[in-house]
């Protein structure tokens, strides 16, 4: 989990260096890896030599006390009520770390730096409620800060991952100091993330709360996710920012969402950006960005994308948030407000992102586009068809039969790779699943030239089971002319979190899968493949086909075979684009060989780092 930190960490330390901010300059100094890694932070032990750090037990609503760090820049102190500071807040479960990123970089530019615990975590007091209480815990502390006499009365969110989401959740409080944003790999959303499609992303979940949460909250927090796998609006409702509730219209302030292809929270981030830009208050619709790198938290998969990225990641979301922030303090808009960034202003638009290919020199794929806003597509329909053909075309071929396989509990399907924390992550080779007899596979002929797609994909399944509950779940990857099938997306649906009854033996349920999205050109001679199934485990609970539900006891007793069926007419759906519509940009690259230096140290930290 740390190391993205460390990676941002170096990262914004190469972009702060390059605009020659000599209070971070100081960091720069440290050779190696090592004497980085074991120096005390300059910039924070400065601020303590000159007492500007000052930590507080700040009480909430209910009278719970989360440990809060406040550091003011070089020259402010506490009591000084002409100070003016504003504050970079970034309230995390992961303790101090969270933090130095924060104080290193934006202490140097002027701003505050403020970390919290919180609730249920580190030092903090109270039981981690899975971001439950961080709209209020948030608002508690934007207002206390905004009311101290150094302050500007003006407070800026940073967030990466679960720090993300306790940003996401303000939306619920809107506090009044809160004046931008600035979210890395995180989502608005949690139950398509922790519950896609109603199946439980059981290794995501489990793990990430036994890493982080303390031991006794871990366990009854998995039990109240598990509780809610029915997706219980009420319950959800912190963790469901939605148009349809209107949850995006406070939104009056400016804002950066840096996301990734192979992140795991992707979905939930393009939704985010989607009501920040298109659903926010009147007048602010043009102040909200979002970057896509190829991967995200995904960094163990960098290899894949070594084209014009710095490991699979670029300096310029970093550089963007200097302008975000200064954005608040200047008075013009963001995009329009640092002399640093004004360089870049006609070159870097609302939307940039990286447009995946194939990991081979001669792939379309694998450079950066930036536009006004996602291209529009053609949703193009591929049917499942006999024979394993996948073929262009609204209806399946007149051949096409239904066809079953037995999925059995006790032998799951092994996932590999995809959008994974704990588990192998990113576009690796599926062949190795490629003859189990419970899975079903599709492939189109071999592509004669560039196939591009970029958007939301889908799948649709007519299904059918012999057992009451059952799961299905979906692939799309590129087969490569060696025979490799590299994973793209992948979606699921667990039929009881979605019919919410036993299913009928005879019956044909059409089930819709959300298979999240991408930009990706497939190039000729590949082809684009499918697979179907009814497990994929560890990285989803397997499903034991009884109909019981997560949290029930003998879940795993009377499990059932089930014999699942896909009839004819199924398909996936695929966002067409052409490569016109996704022009490429250099600036990008650009920006990467002028920090390279700097931020391939954060490639080595973060690679020493994985390897603990
Ligand atoms: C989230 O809110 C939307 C809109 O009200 C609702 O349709 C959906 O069911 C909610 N999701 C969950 C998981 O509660
Ligand atoms: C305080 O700083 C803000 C920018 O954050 C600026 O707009 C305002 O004029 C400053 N106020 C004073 C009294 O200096
Ligand atoms: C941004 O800066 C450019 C160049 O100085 C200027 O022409 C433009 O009007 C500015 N736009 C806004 C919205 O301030
Ligand atoms: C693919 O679909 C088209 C259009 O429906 C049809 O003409 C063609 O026969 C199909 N190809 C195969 C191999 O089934
Ligand atoms: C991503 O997929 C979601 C779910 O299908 C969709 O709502 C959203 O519009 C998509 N966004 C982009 C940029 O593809």
């Amino acid at each position: 989990m740390h190391m993205f930190i460390f990676f941002l960490l170096a990262a914004l330390l190469a972009v702060s260096s390059a605009a020659d901010i000599s209070a971070t300059n100081e960091l720069m100094e440290y050779e190696t890896v090592e004497d980085l890694m074991s120096s005390p932070n300059a910039e924070l032990a400065l601020a303590a030599r000159e007492r500007r750090v000052h930590d507080e037990w700040l009480q909430m609503k209910d009278g719970r006390r989360l440990w809060t760090r406040v550091v003011l820049p070089r020259g402010a102190s506490f009591d000084d009520p002409t100070a003016n500071v504003t504050a970079v807040i970034d309230r995390s479960p992961y303790g101090y770390w969270s933090l130095e990123v924060i104080a290193s970089v934006y202490l140097g530019q002027g701003f505050a730096a403020v970390g919290q615990d919180m609730r249920g975590t580190k030092r903090s007091g109270g039981s981690f409620t899975i971001w439950h209480s961080d709209a209020d815990d948030g608002e508690v502390t934007l207002d206390w800060l905004a009311e101290q006499p150094w302050s500007s009365g003006s407070v800026l969110s940073f967030g990466a991952s679960a720090d993300g989401l306790a940003s996401y959740t303000l939306l619920d409080t809107a506090p009044e100091p809160l004046d931008a944003q600035f979210i890395i790999w995180s989502s608005s959303q949690g139950y398509p993330i922790i519950f896609p499609g109603g199946a439980y992303r059981q290794s995501l979940a489990d793990t990430w709360m036994q890493d982080t949460v303390r031991p006794y909250d871990a366990d009854n927090c998995i039990a109240e996710l598990k509780t809610n796998e029915a997706p219980n609006p009420e319950w959800w409702e912190p963790l469901n920012m939605t148009v349809a509730n209107d949850d995006y219209e406070v939104v009056r302030w400016p804002s950066l969402h840096w996301a990734g292809w192979f992140d795991i929270f992707l979905v939930g981030q393009l939704i985010a950006f989607d009501g920040y830009k298109n659903h926010a208050a009147p007048g602010n619709d043009n102040d909200v960005k979002i970057f896509i790198d190829p991967l995200g938290h995904c960094q163990a998969a960098a290899d894949e994308f070594p084209r014009h990225t710095i490991a699979g990641r670029s300096a310029l979301p970093l550089l963007m948030s200097f302008e975000l922030y200064k954005s608040t303090q200047t008075g013009k808009p963001f995009g329009n407000a640092t002399d640093d960034f004004m360089k870049y202003r006609d070159d870097i638009k609302d939307v940039t992102f990286y447009v995946l290919g194939a990991n081979e020199d001669t792939a379309a794929g694998n450079y950066w586009t930036t536009l006004d806003s996602f291209p529009d597509f053609t949703p193009t329909k591929f049917m499942l068809d006999a024979g394993g053909k996948l073929n262009k075309s609204e209806e399946p071929a007149a051949e096409t039969e239904p066809v079953s396989y037995a999925h059995d509990p006790a032998d799951p399907v092994p996932s590999i790779g995809g959008s994974n924390l704990f588990l192998p992550c990113g576009p690796l080779d599926q062949a190795p699943n490629k003859d189990r007899e419970d899975m079903l596979w599709f492939e189109t002929e071999p592509l004669e030239e560039n196939f591009v797609i970029t958007g939301p994909m889908m799948a649709n399944l007519k299904v059918g089971s012999d057992a009451v509950d059952t799961d299905f779940m979906v692939k799309i990857m590129d087969k490569y002319e060696t025979g490799e099938y590299k994973l793209l997306q992948e979606g699921a649906v667990r039929m009881r979190n979605n019919i919410f009854e036993d299913m009928e033996a005879d019956r044909t349920y059409e089930m819709q899968l959300d298979m999240w999205n991408t930009s990706y050109v497939f190039s000729p001679g590949h082809s684009i493949a499918v697979s179907v199934a009814s497990s994929n485990y560890p990285r989803f609970s397997n499903n034991f086909n009884n109909g019981k539900t997560l949290i029930d006891e003998t879940l795993e007793e009377d499990a059932e075979v089930a014999t699942n069926t896909i009839m004819p007419g199924s398909y996936v759906e695929l966002p067409v684009v052409s490569l016109r519509d996704l022009p490429r940009t250099r600036v990008i690259e650009e920006i990467n060989e002028l920090y390279e230096e700097h931020a391939m140290m954060g490639v080595m930290l973060a690679e020493s780092l994985a390897k603990k």
